[in-house]
Formats: C-alpha cells, sequence, structure tokens
C-alpha cells in the first residue's frame, strides 16, 4: 500500500481540500517573489546540442560557463524525435490517468525506490509534497524490473526504452563534453561512473486550490551525477535557487532541461555546481514532469578528480557513493546534502 495518501486522489474527492501535512511553515512558502535581481527565465543557457557535438568552440565555451555560473541549461536541436518525446508523454499521462487500483498494483514496496509513490517521506510530521510519482530503473537493462511495467497500457514499455535510449545517447554526450572541459579524455567520465545507471522519475502535480502554500517538490539538489528533465507541458513549474529567490525556468517546446547533479560537483571539485531547485503547482492544472538522473556505481568514491585539483586545493572529501546515497535518502530532501562532505 501507500506510505502516503495520492494527492492525485484527494484532489479528485475534493479539489478544494489541502491537508495539513501539505501545508508549508510560512519560510518555505513559494510566495511568488519578483526578487528575482534582474534575471528572468530567459537568462537561464540555451545550448544547442547539435553545434555542441560537432564540436563547436563557442558551444562549448557555453556549456562551461552554463555548468559554472547556473548549474542548469536547456538544450535544443538534442535530436530526440518529437515523436519520442510525445510517445513519452503520453505514456506518462495515460499512467497517471490508471484509476487508483489499478495504480496500486505498482506501488513501491517497502525499502524499494521503484514503482508509484512518493519518494523521501520518513517522518509523520514531516510536510508533504504537492505531487505523485512513477519511479522506474531505466539502465542497465538488466536493472530494469519488468514487474513495474504496466502491460495493461498499449505502448508504455515501448515509450520508456526508446526515451530512454535516445536520453542515453543525449546523456553522454554530454558528459564526453564534460571531460574535456575537466581536463580528462572524453570518456573520463564515463569511466569514473563504472556503471552508468540511469533512472527516471515521472512526476504528476495536480492543480491545487492553494498553490501559493504548497510545494511540487521540496527544495532539493539532484544525487547523481546529471539530471535531463522534460516538462511534459508548456506549464512553468520548476524553479531554481538564483541568488536569494527562485527563478523559473520556463519550458520551451521540445527542449531538455539539464542540470548539474552533487555527483560532477564533487568529481570537478566544486567548478560545476549543483543547484538546489523546487516545483512549485497552480490552481488550475496539473503539470507532468520526468526527470531522467544518470547515477553512478554505488561502489565508486566520488572525491574530486585529480585534474581538478591541479589549480585549486581539494575541496569535498572522497566518499563512497553508496554512504553518500543513503545520506541523501534517510532525511527529508532538504536543501543541499553534499554540503555535508565539504572537506
Ligand atoms: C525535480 O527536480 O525533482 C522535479 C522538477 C520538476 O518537476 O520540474
Ligand atoms: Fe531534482
Amino acid at each position: 500500500s501507500l506510505p502516503v495518501p495520492s494527492v492525485q486522489e484527494i484532489v479528485r474527492n475534493d479539489p478544494k481540500f489541502v491537508p495539513e501535512r501539505y501545508i508549508q511553515d510560512h519560510k518555505n512558502r513559494p510566495v511568488l517573489d519578483s526578487t528575482t535581481f534582474g534575471s528572468d527565465s530567459s537568462d537561464i543557457p540555451v545550448i544547442d546540442f547539435s553545434l555542441l557535438i560537432s564540436g563547436d568552440e563557442d558551444e562549448l565555451n557555453k556549456l562551461d560557463f552554463a555548468c559554472k555560473e547556473w548549474g542548469f541549461f536547456q538544450i535544443i536541436n538534442h535530436g530526440v524525435a518529437v515523436m519520442v518525446l510525445s510517445k513519452m508523454k503520453a505514456a506518462v499521462a495515460a499512467f497517471f490517468d490508471l484509476p487508483l487500483e489499478e495504480k496500486k498494483k505498482y506501488s513501491m514496496a517497502e525499502n524499494d525506490l521503484q514503482g508509484y509513490g512518493q519518494a523521501y517521506v520518513v517522518s509523520e510530521q514531516q510536510k508533504l509534497d504537492w505531487g505523485d510519482l512513477f519511479f522506474l530503473i531505466t539502465c542497465p537493462l538488466e536493472d530494469r524490473n519488468m514487474k513495474y511495467l504496466p502491460t495493461t497500457l498499449p505502448g508504455f514499455r515501448e515509450a520508456v526504452e526508446e526515451y530512454s535510449r535516445e536520453l542515453q545517447r543525449v546523456n553522454e554526450e554530454i558528459m564526453a563534453k564534460l571531460s574535456l572541459l575537466m581536463g580528462m579524455e572524453e570518456d573520463g567520465l564515463k569511466k569514473l561512473h563504472v556503471v552508468m545507471k540511469q533512472s527516471m522519475r515521472m512526476n504528476y502535480y495536480p492543480p491545487c486550490s492553494k498553490p501559493d502554500l504548497v510545494l511540487g517538490v521540496s527544495p532539493h539538489s539532484d544525487g547523481g551525477s546529471l539530471t535531463i528533465l522534460l516538462q511534459a507541458d508548456e506549464i512553468t513549474g520548476l524553479q531554481i535557487k538564483y541568488k536569494e529567490g527562485w527563478l523559473p525556468v520556463k519550458p520551451i517546446p521540445n527542449a531538455l532541461v539539464v542540470n548539474v547533479g552533487d555527483v560532477i560537483e564533487a568529481w570537478s571539485n566544486g567548478m560545476y555546481k549543483s543547484i538546489e531547485h523546487r516545483a512549485i503547482t497552480n490552481a488550475s492544472n496539473a503539470r507532468m514532469s520526468i526527470a531522467t538522473f544518470v547515477i553512478p556505481d554505488v561502489g565508486i568514491e566520488i572525491g574530486p578528480v585529480e585534474s581538478m585539483m591541479q589549480d585549486r586545493s581539494r575541496r569535498y572529501k572522497d566518499i563512497k557513493y553508496l554512504d553518500y546515497i543513503k545520506h541523501v535518502l534517510d532525511r527529508k530532501m532538504d536543501g543541499k546534502a553534499h554540503t555535508s562532505f565539504l572537506k
């Protein structure tokens, strides 16, 4: 059974009802602030992926700048066919559209990250996020657990397979360029992962009658190496920490949002930043997003690579990735976990 109720179900039963457990403390409420210090969404870098992989110097510099100054960027011309994107969006929409009883067949088991439910619920007191999720491990192939792939939804499995394959390609190209920028051979980051794992978190945020009191996803930084996000509709919800405020990442149709995770921050000795972000809701529309995480093998150490400690002294300890992940999962997502491992 679900550890916490389905938010979608709460809204289905009563669109006006917002239970106490979802109401954020004052300081965490998503005041729709304009205190973004003269910046807006359009300042977040947009990288032309096809130029980048063709070896264009300007685009490579832009990638470097984006990862240093923003930790977030959007990619266009990434070569993932619109058809592949739309099939994936349709598959996720169809999943969440299933009756609760049907979705419950895919509920997360205790001590399993995969399945339908809610992540990071560690205590009865904790504030809950206004969203439901479906989490799948997609690569390597032997880590896939077919029991989580809904058989009654025609096309779901294929859509995930195609999308997963395409995103692995995009990920590997970005990793190759980041490797060069970090003073390694093109396959440097790939080798550091030992096994490049991939997982997907499909998010469904129902509309909320009190969007100024709840959060779709609480502030956190991503614990993997890289995240590639598909904002499934033209609805803005993702916000990144920027100076003292929150800056929305406005969806560009068919673009993908990429962000640096904690592992690349550590490997790069802090040159590239894993930025805190959150998702907000709105009163009129449900919103969906699909986050694809790249994750290294749990057995590796995630300290800074040699080439990043030549001009700057070491800023992060070496720590086993498994211990890091345990630490992230044992606490409620609450800002950056990684600061605990600053040297
Ligand atoms: C997340 O970063 O966990 C979700 C972001 C989103 O829904 O846009
Ligand atoms: Fe995230």
